[in-house]
């Protein structure tokens, strides 16, 4: 009998709660949950409760992204519990099943415990006892004798152990103890199947649920850290908190690029013979796109007047404030003397300016428009009046605050957290970019179509601009040249063109467009994921090598001083691509690039959704190592070869390709940037650098509207560690629960970096609380530093880890700074869910 409490039918007395299952009628307390059928009975096995699942298509399942596996559910107490039952099967030939206990934070997201079997999975024959989390298989097992089997299951603040035993006479075995993000909200019994052939029925006689007193229970994690800053572990390069930009979505257009009209250069195609993104304005002139007459790109948009009234062509969409835009029109006229330039709101202009001196010669026209106010969906506009012919050939209009073509507020925000290193131009984008197409007269610059994308290169942001922005705002630039469809002297030129003198052939060009000083670029990439179908011009490991080969040695002839940066995957995948790749060509490049994205189904509870990203890090962690562990292998003796980790981020489900890849990042992604830090903090030593894909708009950490700038949680964390990470990494232990996950088990509670810097006057203690339910007392102490008194917190955590910056409220989730005295400062309570770096000085 069950916690030998007497009971008739079902009881509930105080928390404890025992159904017998012998009324034929089920208790109140319970919900059938059973969302896509299978059927529960009380009278087929009297005093049992008797739970069948027929055959079905994919079975009755509850795994990432289905979510119809029948439970029965009850509350879970508020206090510490446990919950008992007998389960015996009684049909299951064949079949994929999983049935026993339920302990849920969700219905989407629970701890089954019980006979388990998988034919298709797992090869089984017989049953077993398997503890399974929502998508974590296999968390702990235990054999199981016969048909029958009693469970329990202890839940003791946010610790959870299952145990089995045959009958009422045998002992109770622990199965295992695992730690919870979650605490549970419901309890009950569960029967699930998979596949389509199977058939499961079983039968449960009695459910117990009893209070336990459990140790006093504490709603923190109590952590010992001790740092000892006379060990230091490994360097910290600081190139870890890079950044890379593409030619996509909206990350340089419409992001970082000033320009404020879409198709600038009339390229694509026309309706009623208007060029795509432009509209008519008037009704007495004919319009069409003109392909032998045109400045740029082999089209240009004509227009003949045929009356007195105005005729034109503008640009809607347009966010304007009370300040000075500049642009200019490239114009050529037949019997039209002047044109005009305006910004309209619906019948008002807001600003305008007329242009004379139009011949029937191409003519560059400056301007400069000036609102007095503001409007949200304004028109930029180029009309004449009369009877003529206008040809227009490009046109631009970027506020006049841009620096030098970039936004000012866009590169305010990029130069606050100082990128040490930029990659450009792609990503898949530039497996077809010919870096020509991007030189000289941006308005001679050619407009393409960006096949990896689908999109229009518009050519305005090239090599100059590239280097340009790295400049403004501070940083090293990264090219990754085209290895895709690009050839290795095609780069190798793309490298003279950059480091070459000027008295070389593309340094020479380079000077003559006005940058006479070579820009000294030291890293290269060679292509981009060539390895993915995805990819223009992908090969397999042993083509690429080859061709990798071949690009090295072209453009090392250029300039021998460059470091270049081969394709690689993450860890042993992709048919073991880095083997192949640093065994073929290892001798030719000095860092292999590793891409790593940690995606979710959107169909998931948002609290296992949580429980994925945050733990996220500690799976790239382990990659990279096993990464650096296969160059190891295979590198040529004596060579140094370090990980360029070159793009990594979360990527949400619904940040697709039709939205730019634009998403509202949360608390949670800002977690996992820290966590992500942290990891490269301790591989110091074979990490060289790193960049978050992406910068701005594309899966960015800055996001923008053509008025407004918004710094997501990512962006914040790189804040955080940008001015607050030492040069060393320091000795440091702490003791923290280990928390599971669908991306990683064993994964630290609470993630502790501890670094010092250059001079050893600073010590930083930066530290994450990943569980989203319980606070960390953290007791810091610190050997082979003499902290003064007084040590600055810098911390970031809000109501929810679902918490995101948006437009109408861009301050719910940022850090906030206050001074600590040390004491409070050693024996600091880091908030659940939440990021922290102390700043300790040396007393003098
Ligand atoms: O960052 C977005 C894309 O993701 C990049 O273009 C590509 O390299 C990766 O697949």
């Amino acid at each position: 009998m069950l916690f030998c409490v007497v009971a008739l039918f079902a009881t509930t007395i105080g928390e404890h709660f025992t159904d017998d299952f012998d009324s034929p009628v089920l208790h109140k307390r319970w919900r059938w949950h059973a969302p896509a059928g299978g059927e529960y009975s009380l009278t087929a096995n009297k005093g049992w409760l008797r739970i069948s699942l027929p055959k079905r298509k994919g079975g009755f399942n509850h795994w990432h992204g289905v979510f119809d596996a029948p439970m029965l559910l009850t509350d879970a107490p508020e206090r510490d519990f446990a919950i008992e039952t007998r389960v015996k099967l009684i049909q299951h030939d064949g079949a994929n099943f999983h049935t026993g206990l339920v302990v849920a934070h969700s219905t989407k997201h629970l701890i089954a415990f019980g006979p388990y079997c998988s034919p298709s999975l797992w090869k089984m024959k017989r049953p077993e006892i398997w503890l399974e989390r929502t998508g974590e298989g296999r968390v702990a097992v235990a054999p199981m004798k016969a048909d029958e089997a009693i469970l329990r299951i202890e839940v003791s603040g946010y610790e959870l152990s299952a145990f089995w035993r045959a009958g009422e006479d045998d002992g109770w075995r622990k199965v295992a103890t695992m730690h919870l993000w979650f605490r549970p909200k419901m309890i009950g019994l569960i029967a699930k199947t998979w596949g389509d052939e199977s058939l499961l029925t079983v039968d449960f006689d009695r459910f117990g649920l009893e209070p336990i007193e459990a140790p006093a229970k504490t709603n923190f994690m109590d952590i010992t850290v001790n740092v000892d800053a006379s060990r230091r572990m490994n360097e910290i390069n600081p190139m870890i908190y890079g950044h890379f930009i593409e030619h996509l979505g909206r990350c340089i257009y419409g992001g970082i690029w000033a320009e404020m009209l879409y198709n600038r250069k009339f390229t694509g195609a026309s309706s009623d013979g208007v060029i795509e993104g432009w509209k008519r304005i008037g009704d007495g002139a004919s319009y069409s796109p003109d392909n032998t007459t045109f400045y740029v790109g082999g089209q240009a948009q004509r227009i003949e007047g045929h009356d007195d009234g105005e005729h034109g062509i503008a640009q809607g969409g347009l966010e304007i404030e009370p300040k000075s835009y500049i642009g200019r029109v490239i114009v050529r006229g037949d019997g039209i003397r002047s044109i005009t330039v305006s910004l309209r709101s619906g019948e008002r202009i807001l600003a305008s300016q007329r242009l004379t001196g139009i011949t029937n010669r191409w003519r560059k026209l400056q301007f400069k428009l000036e609102p007095k106010t503001s409007a949200s969906d304004a028109l930029f506009a180029i009309t004449f009046r009369g009877k003529g012919v206008l040809h227009i050939g490009a046109a631009s209009l970027m506020p006049a605050d841009n620096i030098y073509g970039m936004r000012k507020d866009v590169i305010e925000a990029i130069k606050a957290i100082k990128p040490p290193i930029v990659r450009w131009p792609g990503g898949n984008f530039v497996s077809g970019y010919h870096w020509r197409d991007g030189i000289g007269d941006p308005d001679k610059r050619p407009p393409r179509w960006d096949r990896a994308w689908n999109a229009w290169e518009w050519n305005d942001f090239g090599t100059d601009e590239f280097i340009r922005f790295c400049r403004v705002v501070g940083c090293e630039p990264y090219i990754c040249v085209n290895a895709g469809e690009g050839y290795a002297d095609e780069a190798a030129e793309w490298v003279e063109y950059c480091n070459g003198s000027p008295d070389t052939r593309w340094g020479s060009l380079r000077a003559r467009y006005g940058n006479r000083e070579p820009y000294k670029v030291r890293y290269f990439g060679i292509g981009n994921e060539m390895y993915g179908n995805w990819q223009l011009g992908h090969l397999d490991a042993i083509k690429y090598a080859l061709k990798s080969i071949e690009f090295a040695l072209f453009m090392k002839r250029v300039d021998k001083s460059i470091r270049l940066i081969e394709v690689g995957v993450d860890g042993a995948g992709w048919g073991g691509w880095n083997e192949k790749v640093v065994k073929i060509a290892g001798a030719h490049f000095d860092m292999l690039s590793v891409h790593y994205y940690q995606g979710y189904n959107a169909n998931d509870d948002v609290s296992l959704i949580y429980t994925i990203v945050a733990s996220a890090p500690v799976r790239i962690e382990r990659m990279l190592k096993e990464t650096a562990k296969i160059i190891e292998r295979n590198k040529p003796a004596g060579k140094r070869i370090t990980i360029a980790f070159d793009e990594w981020n979360v990527w949400m489900p619904h940040q697709t390709a039709q939205v730019g890849l634009e998403g509202y990042y949360t608390l949670r992604d800002a977690i996992f940037a820290a966590g992500v830090f942290h990891a490269l903090h301790r591989l110091g030593d074979i990490v060289e650098m790193a960049n978050l894909a992406q910068l701005v708009n594309v899966l960015g950490a800055i996001r923008t509207t053509q008025t407004k700038v918004l710094l997501t949680p990512i962006y914040h964390a790189f804040s955080m560690y940008v001015h607050n990470t030492g040069n060393w990494r320091l000795y440091c232990e702490y003791n923290s629960p280990k928390l599971s996950a669908p991306t990683a088990a064993d994964v630290d509670a609470v993630d502790i970096s501890a670094t010092l810097s250059a001079d050893g006057r600073k010590l930083f203690v930066a530290a994450i609380n990943r569980h989203p339910e319980m606070n960390a007392r953290l007791h810091i102490a610190i050997e082979g530093f003499k902290p003064r008194e007084g040590v600055w917190l810098e911390l970031m955590t809000s109501a929810s880890f679902n918490d995101a910056n948006k437009f109408e409220s861009p301050d719910v989730v940022k850090p906030r700074k206050e001074r600590l005295s040390l004491s409070d400062a050693c024996k600091f309570t880091l908030p659940k869910h939440s990021i922290a770096i102390l700043q300790f000085e040396a007393s003098s």
